[in-house]
């Protein structure tokens, strides 16, 4: 790999020590029983070859199926094993599934369901009930597996389709794990999904993830939809893509999968690699002349191998100059040793048979066909020799072969031929892009291909090894864990992902909501003694300038405007009952407050013996402080507070916030009804920010929420994001602030 070291630093530096345990169905080593002998060897498939880099780089665990009929011979009795076993360097722990579940779970629900599902391969689903009832006992095994793993602040990374319920289940038994999963494979849309009777259960699952990963960000839209159509309670903001269901956020984001250009480069370049090739041409009796194009998969239906070998046939037979000139050499693994691969392989074969019978020679074969599987090492030197390389999938999260084959190209000579319907399609525009159902135009693009003079292809071919070295699988990888990194700190108290969020949002359009005690001011022991730092106030009053700025305190209005110092701000005092739009009084909301006067005085009087008490009347409503009562004296202070509020309970109501008691008109407005009016009245179009740090400030949150950002000082479940203390308000507003300064246009040419 690139930089490995770098690499490696800014990993450990992101997860400050955290686990990461990686979970995906498949493992990336199997051992097999041969003869007396036990073999080890590797799967094929985009999944385990992107993971295994990673992993070797990290260390760490990864939780997989034990699919090898050796897998248990090869473990501790934690079911352990050092991996890649001539080189260890991270450990697989695997999971055992009984027959019943190998042939319910993997074959049955993932194979027979998800896959075709996903893949918009609806005549391909076959579902039993007993599919998914083994879906679900397999998710549980994953989940004691993950259990005896994962410590406090450990990072999930589960993997694709088979484990859909997996973050559900982890989250109810471990609820501060940091959740990521993702998705290697499409989402479809709603019409395609809402086929699968289970579709609920399993967005649900996934919403348990704190993020959720997919190739490219129509496969996230497509997951937004879903929800939508699925689950009436979540709700879905689709311009920061985060989907919240009962309290709990998952982000979604487009992560382009990739592979590790440096290796395949170095592989492709090597003397080893030339020797290799050389012998193969020998082998395969390919004249030196003769133009070479190569296609790698697994004998899959959705990689359409059969539209690849029609569009050949035409291709040869409309275009016969390249009879004898041209020889297609197609690897394709057999995967998933059942229905409907078992068919489709013989298909494949028995076109492999049809072309060559068509066309070949004595002398020339147009397509050399093997199912033997060959080891990258190899395919770096298939790849860099190859003049074409076709991928034309039917449908395809990513496909890692065409990036591999672009890695290998260091001659810069061979064009890449993809479908438009792969992951990939949507990052390597100088490919050759080809519909694989329109065999005329693909039989076209093979000719355009051999045809293209030797100038154009490796000014394409450079713009294309130029984007897959820039985004190759070290960018996956960071961006990955630089995003579970920073949930986990915020599931921590970490604000990464606040600036980010906010950052998306342009400044002229945020609107800035402010508590004041505890929000811009620290808590005092009595509200008199509360300071507001000079240093928030000047930027408050910069701040202004580019966005509206309303204070929302619980004390009156008068007091709070005067502490804040700043006139043309707009206010709410008495926790949302009177509004100051800047100018004058617009709103006074009450409720019936004819019985206050007469309430407080009693209050006075009750407490006249606790001079720690301290009962303030606020004209529209009172507060009761007790914050410098000694412990001791508490019950009393609140029995007697009881005692003489009761009579008054059908007109008012009495919160409690920081050591503090409310008492309020029922009618009044609270902090979320003055939110509400401030922006409908004011600018009803902006994005609202709301910092609050008291059980008051909770009604704002919910009065924004969907259409804004909450924020709390200090956890709060019911805000969106949190901020540790007063301080880190100050930092934030400075933060907002600097932003102006790139836009000095916004601030009107603000000096000071
Ligand atoms: N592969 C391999 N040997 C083979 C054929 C394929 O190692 O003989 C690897 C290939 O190099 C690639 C992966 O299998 O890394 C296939 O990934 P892709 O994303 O193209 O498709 P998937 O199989 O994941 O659907
Ligand atoms: C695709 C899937 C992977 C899977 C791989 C091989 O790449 O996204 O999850 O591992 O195919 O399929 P298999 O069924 O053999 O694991």
């Amino acid at each position: 790999m690139t930089d490995t070291r770098a690499l490696r630093s800014f990993i450990e530096k992101a997860t400050q020590d955290r686990r990461l345990i990686v979970v995906s169905n498949r493992e990336p080593y199997v051992h097999r029983k041969q003869e007396q002998d036990i073999v080890w060897e590797q799967p094929v498939g985009g999944l385990t070859s992107a993971l295994d880099d990673v992993l070797r780089l990290l260390g760490g665990v990864w939780v997989a199926w034990g699919s090898g009929d050796a897998d248990r011979r090869t473990v501790d009795r934690k079911s352990r094993v050092r991996v890649p076993p001539d080189q260890p360097s991270y450990t697989l722990k695997r999971v055992w599934l009984t027959p019943g579940e190998v042939e319910n779970y993997y074959n049955g629900y993932s194979n027979h369901v998800l896959w075709p599902l996903c893949h918009i391969a609806l005549e391909r689903v076959y579902l039993r009930h007993r599919y998914w009832e083994d879906y679900v006992s397999a998710n549980h095994r994953f989940a004691r597996a993950v259990g005896e793993e994962v410590e406090s602040g450990t990072m999930v990374w589960i993997h694709d389709y088979h484990l859909a319920l997996l973050p559900a289940l982890l989250r109810a038994d471990y609820p501060d794990l940091t959740l990521a999963h993702f998705w290697h494979v499409p989402w479809p849309n709603f019409s395609v999904l809402r086929v699968c009777p289970q579709a609920r259960e399993l967005v649900e699952g996934m919403l348990a993830n704190d993020l959720i990963g997919f190739q490219v960000s129509h496969f996230a839209s497509n997951f937004m939809d879903c929800v939508e159509k699925l689950i009436p309670d979540a709700e879905v903001d689709r311009e920061r893509a985060i989907v919240s269901l009962k309290g709990h956020e998952t982000r979604l984001e487009a992560f382009p999968i990739s592979v590790d250009f440096e290796r395949f480069h170095q592989m492709a370049s090597s003397r080893r690699s030339q020797r290799f090739m050389e012998k193969l041409r020998r082998r395969l009796n390919l004249a030196p002349d003769i133009l070479l194009g190569v296609g790698v998969d697994r004998l899959e239906y959705t990689k359409g191998l059969t539209k690849r070998l029609q569009a050949i046939e035409l291709f040869f037979e409309r275009f016969p100059k390249f009879r004898k000139r041209f020889t297609f050499f197609q690897v394709a693994v057999p995967t998933r040793a059942s229905e409907p691969y078992i068919g489709y392989g013989k298909g494949v074969q028995a076109l492999v048979r049809q072309v060559n019978q068509r066309f070949g020679t004595a002398e020339w074969k147009p397509v050399i066909y093997t199912e033997a599987k060959m080891e990258h090492r190899e395919l770096a030197a298939l790849y860099r020799e190859a003049d074409l390389c076709i991928v034309s999938s039917v449908y395809d999260g990513m496909n890692l072969v065409a990036k591999e084959f672009i890695s290998c190209q260091t001659e810069e000579k061979g064009v890449l031929l993809l479908s438009e319907f792969a992951g990939a399609a949507e990052e390597l525009d100088e490919a050759i892009i080809v519909n694989p159902y329109d065999l005329e135009s693909f039989s076209e693009s093979i000719r355009d291909a051999l045809a293209m003079g030797s100038r154009e292809r490796r000014k394409r071919m450079r713009t294309l090894r130029e984007r897959v070295s820039a985004a190759d699988i070290n960018t996956w990888i960071r961006n990955i864990i630089q995003r579970m990194s920073d949930l986990a700190s915020a599931r921590s108290g970490g604000t990464a992902f606040l600036f980010r969020d906010i950052e998306q949002i342009a400044l002229q359009d945020l609107f800035l909501f402010l508590d004041f005690d505890g929000t811009l001011s620290p808590i005092a022991p009595t509200p008199e003694e509360a300071r507001f730092p000079v240093h928030v106030q000047k930027i408050l009053n910069k701040l202004k300038k580019v966005m509206p700025v309303a204070i929302i305190s619980g004390r009156s209005l008068e007091d709070v405007r005067s502490r804040v110092g700043i006139p043309d701000l707009v206010y709410s005092g008495n926790h949302g009952m009177e509004i100051w739009n800047g100018r004058e009084m617009v709103r006074q909301e009450a409720g019936d407050i004819s019985r206050l006067e007469e309430l407080v005085e009693e209050l006075i009087r009750t407490f006249r013996d606790i001079p720690q008490v301290i009962v303030e009347h606020k004209r529209l409503s009172a507060s009761l402080h007790f914050r410098k009562v000694p412990p001791k004296k508490l019950a009393r202070v609140f029995g007697r507070f009881w005692e003489v509020t009761r009579p008054y309970d059908a007109h008012f109501n009495v919160s409690t916030g920081k050591k503090v008691l409310e008492i309020r008109s029922k009618e009044a407005w609270n902090k979320g009804d003055a939110v509400t009016w401030i922006l409908e009245a004011i600018a009803p179009t902006r994005h609202p920010v709301y910092i609050g740090d008291d059980v008051t400030d909770e009604d704002a949150f919910r009065a924004i929420r969907g259409k804004g950002t909450s924020i709390s000082v200090g956890r709060n479940p019911e805000a969106d994001y949190y901020l540790e203390n007063q301080d880190q308000v100050g930092k934030f507003l400075e933060w907002l602030y600097l932003r102006t300064l790139f836009f000095p246009e916004l601030a009107g040419g603000q000096g000071n």
